[in-house]
């Protein structure tokens, strides 16, 4: 039996965040519509009561005597700002300036009596839809990535649900370190947004990467690519995903497999989740750490994962295929491990289980998504692939030459019957929420259409 998100859910969740949407006519078509409405939000429109929350994390660089214009440009953009500051920002701007162009008291102190008598870093983590930090100093970002949470700003940063983005500013030198790279990595990889750094001269006399992005080119940026808000846009639904290589054996210790890192399967697995569906992550072989709330299952085989994705597709309403499944597989693995005895030897080998192609094709099947990896007419093949296997939906990308497989970042052109997107390139956790997006999108139209055919 499918779970498809009962439309009332999603009334419920609207009427908190805009009435006038929420009392649209009920329906998958209706109720689709206004949460797409909801992530393309023109999130600084101060004409409405749906006005974004953000917590300004303002740390101690330089470039914090821009910070109180940012609150400006914000606030003028009709978003409600709260400031957090380091103890090294009060150095460089007093908060009474910020509380000034906040209109909000401005925290700094974990250990303020008053603010924490009712939680106040919990009630601050809750309150914000977007954790904006700028200027972000190299400490700040090591303190991030490492998950510290000793002063008020990293405490709600860690208690908090919210998307995180970061502005760095610093010293050439101190942006280009290594560790402070490692450290940029490791924040992209959980899906912190960076905007920056911006290059040119800096305060300290030297040139290079380490500006902070200015206020109103950041106050741009968020107006461009709104953050992603915590959804519930697949409440209710039950994703299952493949991810990573498969293994073939040839003998006891060899196999045939590919260059699948598995990741942009176990990011999508993470944003499915985030999206609220009950995620089941059928995994090849990897060395990535299970996504926090998501069912893994390992598998090593084509075979394997057939059968495992077979045992959970009745109750799945999305799938995913997103594993590099091997295509062939040895026909006969030898029981005891091969010698080299023979100048040259020859292996059989046999087509294996097509998962994507058999869940496409069961009568009441779910909404069925495959990928497309192709080194030439990307276009082409995936849409012929699409058609061929009668997917609803392919995200295709290129690989080969450091694109695609093992890459840390990657774009996808995805294509469904009667449209196609194209998603730029990013980092794989930032493409994932994005093609979780587009999926919702998709599932809701094929839902409504599959139950127009139902009661017809
Ligand atoms: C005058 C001065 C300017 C500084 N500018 C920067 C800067 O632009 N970026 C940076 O990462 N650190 C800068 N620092 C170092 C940080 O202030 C220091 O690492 C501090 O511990 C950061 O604390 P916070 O991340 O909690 O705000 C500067 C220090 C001084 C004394």
């Amino acid at each position: 039996m499918r779970q498809r998100a009962a439309a009332a859910d999603l009334e419920g969740s609207l009427a908190q965040w805009n009435p006038t949407l929420a009392a649209m006519p009920v329906g998958r078509k209706a109720a689709g519509f206004a949460l797409r409405a909801r992530l393309e939000w023109p999130i600084m429109d101060g004409s409405n009561n749906a006005q974004l929350k953000i917590l300004l994390g303002v740390t101690g660089g330089v470039a914090a005597y821009k910070a109180p214009e940012l609150v400006r440009r914000l606030t003028e953009s009709g978003a409600a700002v709260r400031v957090v500051m380091t103890a090294a920002a009060q150095r460089f701007v007093g908060a009474t300036t910020f509380q000034a162009v906040s209109g909000e008291p401005v925290r700094s102190d974990l250990w303020d009596d008053q603010a924490e008598a009712a939680m106040g870093h919990i009630e601050l983590a809750r309150w914000a839809d977007v954790i904006l930090v700028a200027p972000a100093t190299a400490n700040f970002m090591a303190s991030l990535a490492a998950g510290l949470a000793n002063d008020l700003l990293t405490t709600v940063c860690l208690a908090s649900q919210a998307p995180v983005l970061v502005a760095p500013a610093m010293n050439q030198a101190m942006w280009s370190h290594p560790a402070t790279q490692a450290n940029r990595r490791v924040l992209e990889g959980r899906g912190v947004r960076l905007i920056g750094p911006a290059e040119g001269d800096q305060a300290c006399g030297e040139i290079g990467p380490g500006r902070m992005v200015e206020p109103d080119d950041i106050v741009a940026e968020l107006l461009r690519a709104p953050p992603r808000l915590v959804s519930q846009l697949l409440k209710g639904l039950t994703v299952t995903i493949t991810a990573g290589p498969t293994r073939e054996p040839i003998d006891p210790v060899r196999y045939i497999t590919n260059r699948s890192s598995g990741r942009m399967g176990y990011a999508l697995a993470n944003a499915a989740r985030e999206a609220g569906a009950k995620v089941i992550l059928v995994s090849g072989p990897t060395a990535l750490a299970t996504p926090a709330g998501v069912r893994r299952i390992d598998v090593e085989t084509a075979q394997e994962m057939f059968t495992a994705v077979h045992r959970h597709i009745g109750s799945t309403d999305i799938f995913i295929g997103c594993a590099a499944v091997a295509d062939y597989r040895p026909e006969a693995p030898a029981g005891e491990k091969l010698k080299r005895s023979e100048s040259s030897m020859s292996l059989s080998l046999v087509r294996s289980a097509d998962t994507l192609v058999s869940v496409a094709e069961l009568d009441d099947g779910p909404f069925t998504v495959g990928f497309a990896a192709e080194t030439e007419h990307l276009e082409r093949h995936a849409r012929q692939k699409l058609q061929a296997k009668k997917l609803d939906m392919i995200a295709a990308n290129e690989v080969g030459r450091g694109k695609g497989f093992d890459a840390q970042n990657n774009a996808l052109l995805v294509l469904w019957p009667e449209g196609r997107a194209e998603l730029a390139r990013a980092p794989k956790p930032l493409l994932a929420q994005r093609l979780i997006d587009l999926i919702a999108q998709r599932y809701d139209a094929w839902a409504t259409d599959d139950n127009a055919e139902h009661s017809a």
